[in-house]
């Protein structure tokens, strides 16, 4: 058993976070988010992952190595160009002859990946999708099925009049190697557009997965980002319980960090601060009685005296002057730098 990550895609949503840190490698909780795809497949005893990468594929391998450190063997595939999800995995074909798991490389999930394979086994299938509930499947791959779990209908980005179901494409395939010859060699090609529908035209045996009670959600949107932010601050992801939460960093004994928030190494934090329900990566400086809540901050950023932060995104190396507000939906890319009493909100925030 195999597994190929994609994680190739530019990551155009989540820009400007993503100008310099591609997708795949953005921190959640200050680890790389593929570590936790990394994670669910060692937890199913699959070792032997190839990444699958267009998109800044240096600084990705850089990080991650051969895998060694985080218990896995890591491979890296990397297209001149993007082809596509499927032509992605067709181009990686000399490195995945075996069954092989699948992931879009932006969603975070505690799927019992295990059960899934027990699944499609069982089932003999040639292609198995897991599927998770979504209030409004439009950005997503709506999938219906059959009563004994045959996908019956797969529509990519369906147009509202279009959705007839709220089940949709989790992101998560098991394939079985006969699908790569059902694949245009050197074409820019996609499951969800080119070979889902085209396995249901053929009659194969393509079956949906459905978990229950299980945490899923892609990552790619600023909004999204966030959410996993305080999904997982909250232990709400059963497998990703987080259990260290402070890293080695100095604080004003009259600074007030809640016991949700992750503080990274290095920090510095001032008297009157108060960090609440955040992140702050290593090296961070939050200066006396600025306030940081709901937010993520990257590493080596600095927030000046009297400074509010409150549901935003800031990149690596910023610099928020004293008494800025920062307010809610805000995402400032790496070495973006705030004037004094700069505001990003409407001033009912600032007031509270
Ligand atoms: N290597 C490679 N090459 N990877 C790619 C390429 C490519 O050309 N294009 C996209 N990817 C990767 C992205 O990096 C991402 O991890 C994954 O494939 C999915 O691409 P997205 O661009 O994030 O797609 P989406 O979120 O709009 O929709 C997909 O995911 C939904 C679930 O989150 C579809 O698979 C939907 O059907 C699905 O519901
Ligand atoms: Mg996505």
């Amino acid at each position: 058993m195999q597994a190929l990550i994609l994680a190739g895609g530019k990551g155009t949503r989540l820009r400007p976070l993503t100008v310099y840190t591609p997708k795949p490698i953005v921190p959640i909780c200050n680890r790389p988010f593929l570590l936790y795809q990394i994670d669910t497949l060692r937890r199913a005893g699959i070792t032997d992952i190839t990444l699958s990468l267009s998109y800044q594929p240096n600084k990705i391998e850089q990080l991650l190595g051969d895998g060694s450190d985080y218990g896995v063997k890591l491979k890296y595939t990397v297209e001149p160009q993007p082809m596509g999800t499927a032509g992605a995995y067709k181009f990686a074909e000399d490195l995945i002859r075996d069954r092989t798991v699948v992931f879009n490389g932006d969603i975070l999930t505690d799927l019992d990946l295990k059960a899934v394979i027990r699944e499609h086994n069982e089932r003999k299938a040639t292609a198995t999708i897991v599927l998770t509930p979504v209030s409004d499947p439009s950005s997503y791959g709506v999938v219906e099925t059959e009563k004994d779990g045959r996908v019956h209908r797969f529509l990519e980005k369906p147009k509202a009049d279009e959705i007839t179901c709220n089940t949709i494409n989790a992101g998560t395939y098991v394939l079985e190697p006969k699908v790569l010859d059902y694949l245009p060699t050197g074409e820019n090609y996609s499951f969800e557009y080119g070979l889902f529908p085209d396995l249901l035209k053929r009659g194969e045996a393509f079956y949906a997965h459905i978990p229950s009670r299980t945490y899923w959600i892609d990552i790619g949107t600023p909004e999204r980002y966030l959410q996993v932010h305080s999904d997982l601050l909250a232990n709400r992801v059963v497998r990703f319980h987080i259990k260290e939460r402070r890293g080695q960093f100095d604080a004003a004994t009259v600074a007030e960090i809640d016991d949700l928030s992750i503080i990274g190494d290095d920090c510095q934090i001032k008297p009157g601060a108060q960090i609440i329900n955040s992140v702050l990566g290593q090296g961070c400086f939050v200066e006396e009685r600025a306030r940081v809540e709901n937010s993520v901050v990257w590493p080596h950023t600095r927030i000046g005296t009297n400074a509010q932060l409150i549901g935003a995104i800031v990149g690596r190396g910023c610099h928020i002057g004293r008494s800025a507000v920062v307010g809610p939906g805000t995402v400032l890319g790496d070495k973006t730098s705030l004037t004094d009493y700069t505001f990003t909100c409407n001033m009912e925030v600032s007031k509270q």
